[in-house]
């Protein structure tokens, strides 16, 4: 088995840009040179690289690599060309705003900057990715310390897919807290949901806790409700691809079953969430564009067929809890309590 402490999701060095192929964790730790922004985008679509956060600083890059040779350009030249790739890398998956709003970000800043040619604008798209990168990791670690304390000796916590190091650049979302528990010495145990159909709990939350010394099990999604009966769960913790203006929340499908649990149990709910992961523009869940996958994720179980050819599949990759049933949203900037619609804006805004 790969040893999860040293591998980072993405890796900017002497100027290459690298991903860690996750689909093929925990076997295997392949990383891959992006070469191209085809590449890039494909690595994204096809979850290579993947975590709202983190594929908001892969997108980042994959500009930084489609602009690669744009140094001879003039300014409206290369500014025209940057906006057409960001469409194209914003297209690879829908839920997430990060990869938006990472994007928009240096879109933005090169649009307002005063470079006057492409050999400029390149050195600053380097620099605004790489900034990005070095902030996601900050982020989460704040998140992790406003979290923290929210973790007491010898509870039972719950998480669903990866909201892990993995899906960021570092520490993780949900499990930030997890990490600076663990390094202050509190004991906890974690339950991670398989969550189906690309067992991103099982397959990357699992390991990269265990790989960290914490105490750590993983079930199948439908042992959620078993595990909260029999009184294992005290706080479940998930990450999250957007927050909507009145707190709905999107995650990886599943989640919403989980809070209703939560909910029918009387365990807290949190949802940990970097700044960039909170649409003021996006209203309520219901404007959330919700990505529909592969029906062959659903289909099969690795390599085996499970279910009968011809058969009409729904493969949702994500869903939407509504926010009357968060408890409260670990941020980078503290801990947010309803009301969502209110507190989301003054804090955020
Ligand atoms: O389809 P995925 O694996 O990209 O889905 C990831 C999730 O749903 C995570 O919980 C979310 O992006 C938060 S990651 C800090």
């Amino acid at each position: 088995m790969a040893d999860s402490s040293t591998v980072k999701s993405i890796e900017y060095l002497n100027g290459k840009f690298f991903l860690l192929d996750q689909t093929r964790l925990p076997l295997e730790v392949v990383v891959e040179e992006q070469k191209s922004v085809e590449q890039v985008w494909d690595s994204i679509k096809k979850l290579k690289v993947r975590g709202a956060p983190a594929i908001g600083v892969a997108g980042a890059y994959g500009l930084l690599v489609a602009m690669r040779d744009g140094s001879a350009l003039s300014r409206q030249d290369f500014l025209e060309e940057v906006r057409k790739q960001a469409d194209y890398l914003d297209s690879s998956r829908p839920t997430a705003v990060n990869l938006h709003w990472a994007l928009q970000r240096v879109v933005e800043k090169l649009s307002a900057s005063k470079e006057s040619d492409g050999a400029g604008l390149l050195r600053l798209l380097e620099r605004e990715a790489m900034e990005i990168h070095r902030e996601d990791i900050e982020v989460c670690r704040k998140i992790g310390e406003n979290g923290v304390e929210l973790i007491k000796e010898g509870m039972g916590l719950l998480t669903h897919c990866n909201a892990g190091r993995l899906a960021t650049s570092d520490y993780g979302t949900a499990t930030a807290p997890m990490y600076l528990a663990h390094q202050r010495g509190i004991g906890f145990t974690v339950y991670s949901d398989e969550s189906r159909p690309l067992l991103q709990g099982s397959r990357l939350t699992a390991w990269e806790l265990q790989q960290a010394g914490i105490d750590v099990y993983t079930i199948t999604d439908n042992m959620a409700a078993y595990v909260m009966r029999h009184g294992l769960i005290d706080m479940v913790i998930v990450g999250t691809d957007r927050v909507a203006a009145n707190g709905d929340v999107a995650n990886k499908i599943g989640t919403l079953g989980v809070a209703i649990l939560a909910r029918h149990f009387d365990i807290p709910f949190y949802v940990a969430s970097p700044f960039s992961t909170i649409d003021l523009n996006t209203r309520t869940g219901e404007d959330i564009v919700i990505e529909e996958r592969d029906e062959e994720e659903v289909t099969s179980f690795g390599a085996r067929r499970t279910a009968p050819q011809g058969i009409k599949v729904r493969n949702p990759a994500f869903d939407v809890t509504p926010h009357q049933l968060v408890t409260g949203f670990i941020t980078d900037r503290g801990i947010v309590k309803p009301p969502y619609e209110e507190n989301l804006r003054r804090v955020f805004a």
